[in-house]
């Protein structure tokens, strides 16, 4: 898909293009311009504009096989995957199911405007093999790897799944990420192969870490020999720069110093947080400890495909705790989230960016009413307020247009 670059093309509109360091950079009007597939320039115009340009999305944490049955709650984290989630995920060990619902949660999360990506898949292989040949360059995806206290047809030795990467083509092995699904689902020795896979391989690491005080509890019973949560990845070598860790709420001054010192991110998921009742993640702890951290959808926790929604969540949940900005919010959706992936491909240099030789991905959003092209950063701020501000539900179909890799992916 990557391959099949238009040859150039340009979109018109206000441009607000985030940088790693929290800055913005604003145009009233301009036109972002793109060949083969990589941006070529970015050129002031005369307004005014009716659309506004930010770069593509790139989310961390999402769920490809529970994007059909979003939205469905029962309680808190453990009985929602007993009861709704790994009955959903079991019915993709059958190809034809897994090919059809990777095709189509593509094509959705392209339209919602996020056009890179470290997704989860369900617990089989060939499912991750599926969605990876149908993905454009920049998503990666990893089997969720469980081999213990789940239902039997969810389950394999993780050491024979690991086994098999050995005969995936390397081009495709490097777009695999080792995703033990949580600590409860694999052994001390599976966790142990993982680690050494990752490192063997060079691979991206995922999982998820101290969501809900419950699972927190379950993984004290499941590895009394480890000092805490975070320390049950960290003996297997889990740990590091090339590794997203999912939630990160409950945990302690020593835990979250593990994650700075050792540069594993966090992915914070506000609205799947929200839906499971997992409580507000200390953000203000995490950024006195130094931890890396993006905004994530966490599909299907979190209801919708948009990362325009992560972010109007963001807003609102950290109100009156710690200080959260709808511009701070876009950089952990697009840049810092693009850097993470950037060390994985070097075709992603530049993703979450608007600028030269960054790839082409743009989102194109309609300029909210009574809002012109932003020329100050407190224009930008209010702007991306209003468009938060749309009903909740539109998020996921507001882009006017989606370009990824210089193609149009939708609208017009
Ligand atoms: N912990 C283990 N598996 C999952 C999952 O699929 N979603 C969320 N939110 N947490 C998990
Ligand atoms: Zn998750």
């Amino acid at each position: 898909v990557s391959e099949v670059h238009v040859a150039a093309g340009s979109l018109r509109g206000a441009v607000l293009n985030p940088a790693a360091d929290g800055r913005l950079q604003v145009w009233p009007c301009a036109e972002v311009r793109w060949v083969g597939g990589r941006i070529s320039e970015v050129v002031a115009c005369d307004g005014p504009a009716d659309r506004v340009l930010l770069p593509g999305f790139v989310d961390l944490h999402c769920h490809w096989p529970q994007s059909h049955v979003r939205g469905q709650f029962g309680g808190q984290l453990l009985p929602w995957l007993r009861g709704a989630i790994w009955p959903a995920e079991a019915a993709f060990a059958d190809p034809s199911v897994a090919s059809a619902r990777a095709e189509a949660f593509l094509a959705e999360l392209l339209r919602a405007g996020t056009c890179a990506g470290l997704l989860f898949g369900p617990p089989f292989l060939d499912a991750s093999l599926t969605l990876l040949e149908r993905a454009p360059r920049g998503f990666f995806d990893g089997p969720a790897l469980m081999e213990c206290n789940a239902p039997d047809a969810l389950l394999a030795p993780v050491a024979s799944t690991l086994d098999q990467l050995a005969t995936v083509a390397p081009e495709v092995r490097r777009r695999l990420v080792v995703s033990p699904r949580f600590a409860p689902n694999v052994t001390a020795a599976g966790l142990d192969a993982c680690g050494q896979v990752a490192t063997r391989w060079r691979l991206a690491v995922q999982s998820h870490l101290s969501e809900n005080l419950d699972e927190v509890a379950w993984v004290r019973a499941l590895f009394p020999e480890a000092l805490d949560y975070t320390d049950v990845y960290d003996r297997s070598g889990l740990l590091g720069p090339r590794t997203v860790m999912a939630h990160g709420i409950h945990l302690s001054e020593r835990e979250l110093a593990r994650l700075a010192a050792t540069g594993t991110w966090v992915a914070h998921c506000p609205t799947s947080n929200e839906a499971l009742q997992s409580g507000r993640m200390p953000l203000e702890r995490l950024r006195a400890a130094g931890v890396s951290w993006v905004l994530a959808t966490d599909i299907g926790a979190g209801p919708l495909l948009s990362q325009l929604d992560a972010m109007r969540a963001f807003v609102e949940i950290h109100r009156g705790f710690a200080d959260a900005t709808a511009t701070e919010a876009l950089a952990r959706a697009t840049v810092l989230p693009g850097q993470f992936l950037a060390q994985l491909d070097p075709a992603c240099a530049g993703l979450g960016t608007l600028t030269p030789d960054a790839p082409a991905h743009v989102v194109a959003l309609p300029l909210p009413p009574g809002h012109a092209g932003p020329r100050t950063s407190d224009d930008a701020e209010a702007l991306l307020r209003a468009m938060l501000h749309s009903p909740r539900a539109n998020l996921e179909t507001l882009p006017c247009e989606v370009v990824c890799w210089g193609r149009t992916v939708a609208g017009a």
